[in-house]
């Protein structure tokens, strides 16, 4: 017989005594693009099965009209799928994840509060609460996050860590347009005007880290450099631009650990983040 009083040794055990090959998942919401890409060939490289999962899961929209818009490629994602030599792609219908009747919500932790947090209320709600539904089912050994996604990323480790789930949660680098722009299936939204002034978001980020890195330590500064920046973009308009400790995402007032700089703006009707981490000037 064997005590445990560990949750970690208590997974270590359940892995030497099942002795199973290891599954890599990647949960996404389909309209497949490059990004995506990225994350699958990861998965496939560090596992012995790749699990693509494709849902669009309405509990995390705010607005229901973008529920019905978002885009539905599925014939397309498939074929990706099968080019990467995904081993299955789970697909689930809407009812068998949200059954009639059915009431129970993960909440998120802290570092659901902040920034998105505060402009898409519940939105993360619904996020760690289709992933919980998803790695219940899938039950992987690791799953795979864009960094686009920063928060997200950050809501989905605190989720792991608090709830004792047994799964290693990887982050994976954002991929962008040759111009800079982080893909995004919104990018398609935008006009031909404004896709070409878009990646004016990644080059706010960039010069607000170069000025970091030749050590300016004021959170205030920076922002305000990257809003005149912006604010002189045709269009573009700052919903946040802020600067957080990467860990837990709380707001810093000087730039004295490893941080992580995050904006939302929008064009119109389309909105978009993205970030970029930064490190303390060495001294
Ligand atoms: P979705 O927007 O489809 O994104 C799926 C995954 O792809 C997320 O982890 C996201 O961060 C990552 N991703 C998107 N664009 C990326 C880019 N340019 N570079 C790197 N990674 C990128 O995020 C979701 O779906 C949903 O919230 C989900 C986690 C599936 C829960 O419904």
């Amino acid at each position: 017989m064997i005590v445990i009083t560990a949750p970690e040794q208590m997974h270590e055990w359940l892995h030497s005594y099942r002795g199973g090959k290891s599954i890599g998942f990647v949960p996404t919401m389909g309209a497949l693009h490059a990004g995506h890409e990225v994350l699958l060939q990861q998965a496939q490289h560090e596992n012995d099965i790749t699990v693509l999962s494709i849902f669009v899961n309405p509990t995390q929209f705010n607005v229901q009209s973008d529920f019905e818009a978002y885009p539905r490629t599925t014939e397309r994602d498939l074929r990706i799928a099968e080019h990467h030599d995904v081993d299955v792609v789970y697909m689930p219908e809407t009812d068998r994840m949200y059954p009639e009747g059915w009431r129970i919500f993960i909440e998120p932790g802290t570092a659901a509060d902040p920034l998105e947090g505060l402009g898409r209320p519940g939105h993360f709600r619904g996020v760690a609460t289709i992933v919980t539904k998803l790695f219940n089912t899938v039950q992987p050994t690791r799953a795979y996050f864009g960094k686009k996604d920063y928060q997200q990323l950050a809501v989905i480790r605190q989720m792991v860590s608090e709830l004792n789930f047994d799964i290693s949660v990887v982050g994976v680098e954002t991929v962008r347009h040759d111009d800079g722009l982080a893909m995004s299936s919104r990018n398609i939204r935008l006009s031909d005007v404004q896709r070409s002034t878009a990646p004016v978001i990644h080059q706010a980020l960039v010069s607000a880290k170069n000025l970091v890195d030749a050590g300016e330590t004021s959170p205030d500064v920076v922002i305000n450099t990257m809003t005149s920046r912006l604010a002189a973009a045709d269009g573009c308009r700052i919903e946040y631009i802020e600067i957080v400790r990467q860990t837990d995402l709380q707001t810093i007032s000087t730039i004295n650990c490893p941080s992580v700089i995050c904006i939302a703006v929008w064009f119109d009707e389309v909105r978009l983040i993205d970030n970029i981490e930064i490190e303390p000037p060495q001294r």
